[in-house]
């Protein structure tokens, strides 16, 4: 048997990447996020509209979506308590979130440059897509943002020999519910896997 429940906690679960994306005046954004699709060289990332990344968006940024590994869980729950902008909402303030604009260093990460796009990427984030912002949608209380991948970096020792990431090296981080999860041992292997 199954009961209804609460629509706005059905958030089933992601995994975990930290957005940079840069302003006008060329100052740099971390932004965690988990609401993404990514297709082909395409990525769709949902971003609440009032933070300071759905500004940047909107004014035009590239973006870079940097995938953390399991182990960088509490520098992103870190990162996620900050917010780039300059006032906080009520929710923010309940939560305890601080304004910062300069993530990098008050979370200690560091800044790769990137190669074609303006924010940089997070050294520490073992897989980084540089992306050029394609197109903005409105969806009411958040946007999503259609990204074109133009370079995909990956750590070394997670390639396999054919050049893609070798699934049994990588440990994704996933918010499960927003509880910080991994994966564990795999269960079976799809027909195209290692394509
Ligand atoms: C694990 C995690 C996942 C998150 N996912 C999203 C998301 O998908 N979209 C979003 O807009 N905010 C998401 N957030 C919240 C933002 O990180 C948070 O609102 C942050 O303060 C925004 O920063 P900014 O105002 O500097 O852009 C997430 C936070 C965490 C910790």
């Amino acid at each position: 048997m199954k009961n209804k429940s609460k629509l706005n906690s059905f958030y089933y679960g992601f995994p975990v990447f930290m957005v940079t994306t840069q302003d006008c005046d060329g100052i740099n954004n971390i932004c965690a996020a988990s609401s993404s699709i990514s297709l082909g060289e395409k990525i769709i990332i949902g971003i609440s509209k009032g933070s300071k990344t759905h500004n940047n968006l909107v004014a035009g940024s590239d973006a870079v979506i940097n995938i953390p590994d399991h182990t960088l869980w509490e520098k992103v729950e870190q990162v996620g308590r900050l917010t780039g902008g300059d006032k906080l909402s009520e929710n923010q303030t309940k939560w305890g979130v601080e304004i910062c604009h300069d993530k990098f260093a008050k979370a200690g990460l560091t800044a790769e440059a990137s190669i074609d796009v303006a924010p940089p990427r997070i050294a520490e984030c073992p897989i980084q897509a540089e992306c050029r912002l394609v197109s903005i949608s409105d969806k009411g209380r958040f946007i999503l943002a259609e990204l074109d991948i133009v370079n995909l970096w990956v750590e070394n020792p997670l390639l396999g020999e054919n050049g893609i990431v070798d699934s049994t090296k990588w440990k994704p981080l996933i918010f499960n519910f927003r509880e910080y999860d991994t994966v564990g041992d795999a269960l079976g292997f799809n027909v195209k896997y290692g394509n």
